[in-house]
This record gives structure tokens, C-alpha cells and sequence, in this order.
């Protein structure tokens, strides 16, 4: 997308909306969708689509619609709005420590879809085998193991044997997943990939030792999807595809007019200096930026925001260039989508000719636990 189509857009539905506000090109979004997919089936990979980008049971739909195998989510409120809306299989690829009501929410939750969640430590293990008491066999367990990112996850030689204290335990070890999150920088992401790629066969290895079958071998992130093509991989897990931003079209793994999301602003105030003043700032866009790289990218004044304050976005204006009005709308690209779509209860959907064509809800908008 060119700069134009977004303030192309921007000036269209303006008077609709109140800004700050995501507006979401659902025909970019659905291209996405479409894309990702056909990623998959071309490599033999199922594809079941990250929901923290969205958060929104009517893209989880899409996705679905699509052919994705079933949602990933982040936290069992995501899990639990995801399946009440009739999602009928979902992983929570989350290292979840599953007491008090946490534990009476998941065994309730295997009750409504087909559920597996991720497990690192024999503490987790014996946590969710004391949660779902009888039901164990209900439950998936996939382990997680650490390729570099140095999050979390066991090393993959250990995968093996915790899996076999998994199914000694009564629940269903299905397999192993692992997130590449050390490929989010220039120039890392194909690395990142090869050191997942290694990680999953040795995890591989370490569960055929134990004689423990494996049917879900999961990876991937929107950065590295490109790249996981390895025969071992059965699944991928990216979730920023949907929408794409800036930080994606910074790492190479999207193009400017793949992104699908944008926030609209107003210019509030301008008082002479090098920058004005958007009605965006940490609440809407999150702390998503560097002082050097900006916080939000402005595509239409070929600049940054500079700083951000919490409700005051400070656009730097290129010396020479054209100076807003107070009260001109102003599209921001944002640098990382994810947490500018939870500051808001709905996203503005608009189709290819920039009409407004329905608004919908952030389901799982701030849904922490
Ligand atoms: C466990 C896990 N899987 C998948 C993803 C999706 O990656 P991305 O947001 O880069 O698409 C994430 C992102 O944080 C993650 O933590």
C-alpha cells in the first residue's frame, strides 16, 4: 500500500469516526489470510493462526474459514473467548501454571474444545494433572522447547523426558513447539529459523528415545514463517501476518502495502515547533519504538513520531515539508501491531473502495490471565 491509499482512505471515513482509532483494509486483511495459507498447504504445514494480534472472534473466523487447523492462544481468557465463539481446537502455547481458578477454568474448557497447552517443567506438568483431576486424558500437552531465544522452553535434549513424565502422569504429550523470537531483529530471521529447525529434530530425537510418539511439531512466528520449510515442522504459528506493520516490512518478511491495519489520528495542536501534535500516544500505540526509529510510522508526512506522551503523539515534521493543520487527519503505521489493537474495543472495517463497511469488536481486548 502506498502512503496515499492509507490517507486516501483516512479522508474518506474521517468524519465517521472518532480518532485515535485502528481502520483495518479487511481486503488486505483477507489477501493475508489467503496467503498465509496457501504458505502452508504448498508445504505440507498446518497453520494455526497467533490470536494475541487480533484478539477478534470474527478474524479468528476468517482464518478458520480459511483452512488453519485451529487458533493459538496466549492465555486462557483468549482460549476461552476463542472457543465460546465455536473454535473447536486450540492451543495455549504458554508455559500456563494452572492452580485455584485457573485450574477449574481449564478442566471446564476441555469440556468445549479440543484443547492442548504448553508445558516446560515437571512442576507445570504436576499442576495440570492435579487440575484436571479424572480428565487428564482430555488434556494435549506440546512441549516447549527454548532454539535460542532464551525465553522459555527446555532444551531440547530434555524434551523427551518430560514428556514421559507427562504421560506417566496421565495426560496426552502430542508433541513439541518452540518460538523463534530471537529472528525479530535485522537480518536474524533465516538464522533464527536454521537454529529452530536444529532444535525441533533434536526434541524430535529426544521423545523417539523415550518411545513417545509425535504428531504436532510446531514453530514459527511471522518473521521466520518464510523459512520453515523443514520436513520435521507439521505446524506454524504466526500471528502479526494478519495485519502486518511496520516493524514486518522493516525485517523483509512483508511488503508496505501488505499492511493491514492502520491507526487514524487528528492533528490536536500546533504551536510553531518542529513536530505537531496527533491525539495518539502510549495508551493507543503502546511504547512500540526507539527514539531513534520513532514510534509509529507517518507514511503521509514521510516521517516519524518522534516521542510519545500518553495521549499526545509528537509528529516530527521534515524540515521543508508540509505543515498539518490543527484538526487534519493523519494515518500512523504502527511499529508493532499487537498491542496497539488491545488498546481498543473495535476495529473500523473498511473494504478496497475506503467505505466503512462494519465495526467490529476486540473480543479479547485486555484479557490478561
Ligand atoms: C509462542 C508464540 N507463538 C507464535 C507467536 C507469533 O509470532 P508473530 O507475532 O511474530 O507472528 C508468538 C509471538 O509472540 C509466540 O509467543
Amino acid at each position: 500500500m502506498s502512503a496515499d491509499r492509507f490517507s486516501t482512505v483516512l479522508g474518506a471515513i474521517a468524519p465517521g469516526i472518532s480518532t485515535p482509532a485502528p481502520v483495518v483494509l479487511i481486503d488486505v486483511v483477507r489477501d493475508n489470510i489467503a496467503r498465509m495459507q496457501a504458505f502452508a498447504d504448498a508445504h505440507g504445514k498446518q497453520l494455526r493462526p497467533h490470536v494475541k494480534t487480533h484478539k477478534s472472534v470474527r478474524l479468528g473466523r476468517l482464518q478458520l474459514d480459511a483452512g488453519a487447523v485451529g487458533l493459538t492462544a496466549g492465555n486462557l481468557s483468549e482460549a476461552e473467548i476463542f472457543a465460546a465463539d465455536g473454535c473447536p481446537d486450540i492451543f495455549l502455547a504458554y508455559p500456563i501454571w494452572a492452580v485455584g481458578s485457573k485450574a477449574e477454568r481449564l478442566r471446564a474448557l476441555t469440556e468445549r474444545t479440543t484443547l492442548s497447552v504448553g508445558v516446560e517443567s515437571t512442576a507445570a506438568v504436576d499442576a495440570l494433572v492435579d487440575a484436571m483431576g479424572d480428565a487428564a486424558a482430555r488434556l494435549g500437552v506440546v512441549v516447549e522447547v527454548d532454539c535460542g531465544a532464551g525465553r522459555s522452553g527446555v532444551a531440547p535434549p530434555d524434551a523427551g523426558a518430560l514428556a514421559a513424565h507427562a504421560a506417566a502422569r496421565g495426560l496426552r504429550p502430542l508433541g513439541i513447539f518452540t518460538y523463534p523470537g530471537h529472528g525479530g531483529t535485522v537480518g536474524a530471521r533465516e538464522g533464527a529459523a536454521a537454529d529452530q529447525t536444529r532444535a525441533l529434530r533434536t526434541a524430535v530425537a529426544s521423545f523417539v528415545a523415550e518411545g513417545i510418539p509425535v504428531s504436532v511439531v510446531s514453530a514459527g512466528s511471522t518473521p521466520t514463517a518464510e523459512f520453515c520449510t523443514d520436513p520435521v515442522i507439521t505446524e506454524i504459528r504466526p500471528g502479526e501476518y494478519v495485519f502486518n506493520d511496520h516493524d514486518n516490512v522493516r525485517l523483509g518478511d512483508c511488503l508496505p502495502e501488505q499492511i493491514g491495519l492502520f491507526v487514524a489520528t487528528t492533528v490536536v495542536s500546533d504551536q510553531g515547533h518542529a513536530h505537531v501534535i496527533v491525539d495518539a500516544g502510549t495508551k493507543a500505540l503502546a511504547r512500540e519504538g526507539t527514539p531513534d526509529r520513532g514510534f509509529g510510522n507517518v507514511p503521509s508526512f514521510d516521517g516519524v513520531l518522534a516521542k510519545l506522551n500518553e495521549y499526545h503523539g509528537f509528529l516530527a515534521l521534515p524540515p521543508g515539508g508540509r505543515r498539518p493543520e490543527v484538526g487534519e487527519p493523519v494515518p500512523i503505521v504502527p511499529n508493532h501491531v499487537c498491542p496497539v489493537v488491545n488498546s481498543f474495543e473495535e476495529l473500523i472495517i473498511v473494504d478496497r473502495a475506503g467505505a466503512i463497511v462494519d465495526r467490529w469488536p476486540v473480543d479479547a481486548q485486555g484479557q490478561l490471565n
